[in-house]
């Protein structure tokens, strides 16, 4: 049985108005504390994110005997040891529900010389493990998971052996994990994926002063590499962006503007599929801060229509998928995406998890191994299930907000993994708050 604070309850709303800023980016506040941890000196981050999973980062760091400080006036301080400040924690790391935080602390862990073992939640322990396991493996490190999945144990090796590794998959986590390692490698470590996916490491790893070799989908780091500390200021996140975009587009009236956005081309992929659907979405003042490129943008009310989404944009829009579909069931016609079976192994099964809700809801689906194809038309009142995905509880809840009737959703704890204060802002930007 789902507890209250577990349920949340989202009633149809009016436009939404004015300007907003969403959170710092996710993605960007996890290899900020990994990479300030891994630099020698002290780096100052402005914008971090104040969510779980970001916690669940900065506390593994912690046991590993980094010292963070902050916030304190807006401002987190990662006093790095360099490669070599890192201790053997005492117990077990635990990444909560952050595939990233223990990926990427994974490929940090491979080059130290001590053993480590990293546990998950429930949803994190069901997820696949072995597209690290089998890279680290290789590169040195003894490296154990339970049936390919957490919790994983790791001995570290110093230095790890260089590896030039072909990704089957377009997976930001995995290529990561792979350069953290590459870093404590002695030589060139290489990763090539068949598809672009976020660059947030390389272009990081570039405001430490660590020069990162690349060309079309190939990513190289020469080690064993020094990084210097710097200062960071981290923009806000698109994927929780995405989901104001969304429910501005389909709510009559509304005229929102999302402020000093992340819209790195390797992750704002939804802006470009919404104004395929019709949506009226403008990028302005685009600017780079540490290399990232940063917008507001302009949402106005617009009437979307059914495409084919473009399954080369997919990487791009990876973890927005969940409200993509939502914005599918507002629009007129059929919308279909393929190529999108990687959403199977997220926080949740999201293909099913949000056919299964959508279809509570009224819209037509069709669940296919590799994809959806949705209906549009009216959206109706219901209970629904996130089962613990945060991404999919906030769809939900924007699936609430441009119903018929009140949404009920259960499994929606989550949401404070990555955004705590998302209830608030939906408040404010509809007026009620
Ligand atoms: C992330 C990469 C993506 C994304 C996840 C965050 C990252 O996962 O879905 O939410 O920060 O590197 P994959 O690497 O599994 O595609």
């Amino acid at each position: 049985m789902p507890d209250s604070d577990d349920i949340l309850k989202i009633n149809p709303a009016g436009p939404l108005k004015g300007r907003l800023q969403v959170p710092g980016d996710k993605s960007m506040s996890h290899r900020a504390l990994i990479l300030g941890a891994m630099a020698e000196g002290s780096t100052r981050v402005t914008g971090l994110l104040e969510a779980d999973d970001i916690l669940s980062t900065r506390q593994c760091l912690q046991a590993m005997g980094v010292e963070i400080h902050g916030p304190d006036e807006g401002a987190v301080t990662i006093e790095g040891g360099g490669l070599e400040g890192f201790s053997q924690p005492r117990e077990a790391l635990d990444c909560g529900n952050s595939g990233t935080t223990m990926r990427l602390l994974a490929g940090l862990l491979a080059g130290q010389p001590f053993k480590s073992t990293l546990i998950g939640d429930e949803l994190l322990s069901r997820r696949p493990m072995e597209r690290i396991i089998g890279p680290l493996t290789e590169m040195g490190a003894r490296v154990t998971g339970t049936d390919g999945h957490a919790p994983l144990t790791i001995v570290g090796k110093r230095p790890l052996d260089a590896l030039l590794f072909v990704s089957p998959m377009a997976s930001a986590q995995v290529k990561s994990c792979i350069l953290l390692a590459g870093l404590q490698a002695e030589g060139h470590t290489e990763v090539s994926e068949p598809g672009p996916s976020r660059d947030h490491t390389e272009l990081m790893l570039e405001a430490f002063g660590c020069p990162v070799e690349r060309l079309g989908n190939r990513v190289a780091v020469d080690g064993v590499a020094r990084l210097r500390a710097t200062q960071l200021d981290i923009p806000g996140d698109p994927s929780s962006a995405a989901f104001f975009a969304v429910a501005a587009t389909l709510l009559p009236g509304s005229d929102l503007i999302l402020e000093n956005v992340g819209v790195n081309p390797t992750r704002s992929a939804f802006v470009e599929i919404l104004r395929r659907m019709g949506a009226d979405i403008v990028v302005e003042s685009e600017r780079h801060v540490n290399g990232e490129l940063i917008a507001d943008l302009r949402v106005r009310h617009a009437e979307l229509h059914g495409v084919d989404v473009d399954p080369y944009l997919v990487p791009a829009a990876i973890d927005e998928f969940p409200v993509l579909f939502v914005a599918a069931a507002g629009a007129s016609g059929t919308t279909s995406f393929t190529g999108v079976s990687e959403l199977r192994v997220k926080e949740s099964d999201r293909i099913s998890v949000m056919a299964k809700a959508l279809e509570a809801l009224g819209v037509n689906v069709d669940e296919e191994p590799e994809g959806l194809r949705i209906r549009g038309g009216a959206i109706q009142g219901g209970q629904v299930d996130a089962v613990g995905d945060h991404r999919c509880a906030m769809s939900m809840a924007v699936a609430g907000l441009v119903a018929a009737g009140p949404v009920e959703i259960a499994g929606a704890r989550n949401i404070r993994t990555s955004y705590p204060r998302f209830m608030e802002d939906v408040r404010a930007a509809s007026g009620h708050g």
